[in-house]
């Protein structure tokens, strides 16, 4: 933390291993960075991640998405489920009532999430690892107006390969460098405003096992240096004219961490 920062509070969701949480746990622990990580979800019992936050002492829930769908249809939304189908971009399934069956249990398992999140008063939402889509309904919830307060980081330099598959894909393509992103969320398929991206080279005998270790490194960086940029302000997003945002961050040494963030790639 090197200027005057108010220390966020953030709420990480994850769905695995959570080593994206622990360097957030650390960093934050450590007084590197003006954020606290106030409380961490699951969708799945067994995410480790769940456990690195016991050890933190960081209180830790599960929201049970398959009782959720199970039940889907059958209860109160807190939306128009209607409205919601037309806003929402990332089921693709073509019936619609079976879409909007999914919707609902997906909407479900979001009010759940949404209730412990608020209790915690968390600043922004950082999805680190988590395997659900998110609709509409829960990112209206934490974006009003121009301000955005859901985070991602996906394992490739997006656009190129959004999904789950970030490093495989780009060590499948043959890409020679592979890259990482941090972006905010909005209603796509990973493709809300980009707000930091840092690349690695992927060396002739790499496999996909050292491409992916290069790449979390970089992870580990760049996502808690986002949260310090946030709780200092200097993320800045502006609305296009015609459609679309864009992020610029007004750190003066941000020439001086992309510099940081190459050579410790290339080392
Ligand atoms: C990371 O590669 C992240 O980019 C992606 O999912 C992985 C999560 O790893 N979204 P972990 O749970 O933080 O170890």
């Amino acid at each position: 933390m090197t200027r005057t920062a108010k220390r966020l509070r953030i709420a990480v969701l994850v769905s695995g291993g959570g080593t994206n949480l622990q360097a957030m746990i650390d960093k934050s622990r450590g007084g590197s960075i003006a954020a606290e990580i106030v409380a961490v979800l699951s969708d799945r019992p067994d995410a480790y991640g769940l456990e690195r936050a016991k050890k933190a002492g960081i209180p830790a829930f599960v929201v049970d998405y398959k009782s959720c769908l199970e039940k889907s249809g059958r209860e109160d939304l807190p939306v128009d489920l209607d409205e919601l189908d037309r806003r929402q971009r990332i089921l693709k399934t073509p019936d619609p009532v079976r879409r909007r069956v999914r919707l609902s249990g997906l909407v479900l398992a979001e009010r759940e999430l949404v209730r412990i999140i608020d209790s915690y008063q968390a600043d922004y939402v950082c999805l680190a690892g988590f395997m659900r889509l998110v609709t509409p309904y829960f990112i209206n919830h934490f974006n009003s107006g121009d301000r955005r307060r859901i985070l991602n980081i996906h394992p490739a330099l997006l656009p190129g390969f959004p999904g789950s598959h970030g490093y495989e894909d780009t060590f499948g393509y043959g890409c020679k460098w592979g890259g990482i992103t941090v972006h905010f969320v909005d209603e796509g398929e990973d493709t809300g405003p980009i707000i930091a991206q840092a690349v690695y080279p992927i060396w002739p005998d790499d496999g996909l096992d050292e491409v992916r270790a290069r790449g979390l490194g970089l992870e580990y960086e760049v996502y808690p240096q986002v949260l310090e940029w946030l709780a200092r302000d200097e993320v800045i997003v502006k609305n296009l004219p015609g459609g679309g945002s864009r992020v610029t961050v007004t750190d003066p040494d941000y020439h001086d961490i992309l510099r940081r963030w190459i050579k410790r790639a290339l080392e």
